[in-house]
């Protein structure tokens, strides 16, 4: 399973990136709005240390106008993912823009049929959302399971890309269940790191060094 990075802090994804942790990272209006950068400058920024894919997304509502900010977004750098909302004028730009070889990330996608027509207007990914569907008491793990299902069915190579992710038992579970990739958060990517157990052993080894009196370096 891949893991994209959720975020537009170059230097959080420097960090997971020197240590091989980064497969692909994913942008949104909020994440720009975090990072108090220039979208076009932080996303190249982000091209040139990532040599996977970066979701950058349209703001537009209307196909034609998120066609042309797809085009520009994509022009950046040669592993853009242009970002589109699953709406009908989404699946409208999805449809040409990759149809014109750019890699397209379909994005707020909360159910099985969205995530049918993503695959049919050709999408390189679709992104269900996990945690928000969690926020409203509906399984967001259970359409990953869905979606799993339907493109088996049929062949579909559409990426599963859950996003949304806020846990640590959400990346295992996606992994379990066959998502291609999960996107999340640097703070929850080095959580995957964190045991109860492996501080406690670490804990007793550290007092019973000590206790030896020896040193290795
Ligand atoms: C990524 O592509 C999504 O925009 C992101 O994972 C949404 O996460 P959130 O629901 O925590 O904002």
């Amino acid at each position: 399973m891949k893991f994209f990075v959720d975020t537009a802090d170059v230097a959080a994804i420097a960090e997971l990136n020197d240590l091989g942790m980064v497969d692909g990272v994913t942008t949104n209006p909020s994440l720009i709005l975090k990072s108090g950068r220039n979208i076009l400058e932080v996303t190249k920024e982000i091209c040139d240390l990532v040599s996977g894919p970066v979701s950058a997304e349209v703001v537009a509502l209307q196909a034609d106008e998120m066609i042309a900010e797809g085009r520009k977004l994509a022009a950046i750098a040669p592993n853009i993912a242009v970002k589109v909302p699953l709406t009908w004028d989404g699946l409208k730009a999805c449809k040409v823009l990759s149809g014109e070889g750019f890699m397209v990330n379909v994005t707020l996608c909360f159910s099985a049929n969205q995530a049918l027509l993503a695959a049919k207007a050709g999408a390189t990914f679709i992104s269900p959302f996990v945690g928000r569907l969690d926020d409203i008491n509906f399984d967001g793990l259970d359409l990953i399971a869905d979606i799993r299902t339907i493109y088996d069915n049929y062949d579909f190579d559409t990426q599963i890309l859950a996003a949304s992710i806020r846990t640590v038992n959400h990346i295992s579970d996606c992994a379990k269940i066959g998502a291609d990739v999960i996107t999340a958060p640097p703070a929850v990517i080095k959580s995957l790191a964190s045991h109860v157990l492996t501080d406690k052993g670490m804990d007793q080894f550290m007092k019973d060094w000590a206790k030896t009196g020896q040193k290795i370096l």
